[in-house]
């Protein structure tokens, strides 16, 4: 009923930006028709759930955790990357589980985030220019005329990549690796490692202190199945419309169109313009939606794109990614939050506090500082105590791996220490003890809030 008259192809008929001109339009066809007959990779049921429990996210009933690589990439691809990752998502929602008292939905940056938006079309080494890299379902990313070339039979890799991803996250989610006694034992490993603050092991502590009660209680992993597996989603930004439309199918229980790449999807901070194709494509399809909010939305802009993508304002269908950089926040939410309040829409307000914050530094790397990361939280937790509503989740760009791409944390990743271990295929992601420490941070933050609402009743 929501979009009885849209099409999967009707963004074809709208601008599009960001996406690469295929030369090989035969080569382009037939990827598109293989793709169009492949499995999808998610269910439409798995999608409304999804939406059910972002639905929740935006009462406070519980919060959001949505991570993983800037963008994933073929050569970085491995069952250890994988599994790393997706362990320290789970240890970061233990923590903040903990803090927040409430269920925390996990979502992975997972199995399609591949294509990526660029500032610049071109880029130029020693006086040569050369197409940008767009991501590995596009291009490749060495500076070779060659490589830069876009290739149509990068999205038939770029999906079995998925499939295979998506296979293995199903896997650890039901079948033991996620027991939460399990990434305990992990979390007390970081917290009580040395050099990492005291309270962190002190918030460990507690936790420990929480699951031994549950189980002289009863409450064990053999007698309650929720504490030994988990709900993981998967999300990318639906960038390249070609790989999505042809992923696109229509449900045949609710006969409303799911897009099958992933359970949500969201549009770039480039891409949401109100009658471009991204938005276009993102209206028509059931799915949970992301929409990245930067410096340059006006409150005119969201109204607009909410009535477009959730016209019948339905409570979890549309997550708004706010990312504005360190000493930003206070310029920008206040206006989106209040053209929310006044428009009665319901949403999840999530804090993408990555790519607002990003800087050269002085050896010459892309980098974060972790400082800052931080900070845009802090403040995105403050607009919205003062403006009396919820601050529901926080987006990060991150791997399970020992990186050095953000700077700071308990283990001082340096300036000079960039170049030891620098693996990101695009932004500079936080490492797995950078990632898990700011869970411990925004626990501390959660829980504060946790205690003035009891004092308030
Ligand atoms: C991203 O999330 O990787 C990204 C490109 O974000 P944005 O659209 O907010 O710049
Ligand atoms: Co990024």
């Amino acid at each position: 009923m929501m979009a009885s008259a849209w099409k999967k192809s009707d963004w074809r008929s709208k601008e599009r930006i960001q996406m690469p001109d295929y030369t090989d339009i035969n080569a382009l066809n037939a990827v598109e028709a293989r793709l169009a007959r492949y499995p999808l990779l998610i269910f439409a049921g798995e999608a409304q759930s999804l939406k059910a429990k972002l639905a929740q996210v935006s009462e406070g009933k519980a919060f959001l955790l949505q991570g993983g690589d800037c963008a994933e990439s073929f050569d970085e691809f491995s069952a250890d990357n994988l599994r790393d990752t997706y362990k320290v998502m789970l240890q970061m929602a233990v923590v903040l589980t903990y803090g927040a008292k409430v269920p925390v939905v996990k979502i992975g940056r997972v199995a399609g985030q591949f294509a990526k938006p660029r500032s610049a079309n071109m880029e130029t080494i020693d006086g040569v220019s050369l197409p940008s890299y767009r991501g590995d379902i596009i291009n490749q990313i060495d500076f070779t005329p060659e490589a830069r070339i876009p290739n149509p039979e990068r999205m038939l890799r770029a999906y079995t990549q998925a499939a295979a991803s998506m296979n293995l996250l199903r896997a650890f989610s039901m079948g033991g690796f996620a027991d939460i006694h399990r990434v305990h034992e992990w979390n007390l490993g970081f917290a009580n490692a040395n050099g990492a603050n005291k309270k962190y092991s002190n918030l460990a502590n507690r936790i420990s202190d929480s699951l031994d009660f549950m189980s002289a209680a009863g409450v064990t992993s053999e007698t309650a199945h929720e504490l030994r597996t988990v709900d993981f989603y998967t999300s990318h930004e639906a960038l390249l419309l070609e790989y999505e439309e042809a992923l696109c199918r229509v449900d045949s229980s609710t006969g409303l169109s799911v897009a099958g790449s992933g359970h949500l999807i969201w549009i770039g901070d480039r891409t949401r313009q109100p009658d471009g194709a991204h938005v276009e494509f993102c209206r028509g399809v059931q799915n949970p939606i992301g929409l990245k909010c930067g410096p340059s939305m006006t409150t005119d802009d969201l109204k607009l794109l909410m009535a477009k993508l959730n016209p019948e304002n339905e409570a979890g269908r549309l997550t708004l990614i706010a990312r504005y950089g360190a000493g930003n926040v206070g310029d920008h939410l206040p206006r989106l939050i209040k053209a929310v309040e006044e428009e009665g829409a319901k949403v999840v307000w999530t804090c993408d506090p990555m790519h607002g914050n990003t800087v050269k530094s002085p050896s010459g790397f892309k980098t974060r500082p972790f400082n800052s990361i931080l900070q845009e939280v802090r403040e995105f937790f403050a607009v919205h105590k003062a403006e009396g509503t919820i601050p529901g989740g926080v987006h990060f760009e991150m791997t399970g791996q020992d990186v050095t791409e953000c700077t700071g944390g308990v283990r001082a990743v340096t300036d000079e220490d960039l170049s030891a271990r620098y693996h990101t295929a695009c932004d500079p992601r936080l490492n797995a003890s950078q990632s898990l420490e700011l869970a411990f941070l925004v626990a501390e933050e959660l829980e504060q809030r946790v205690l003035e609402k009891r004092k308030a009743v």
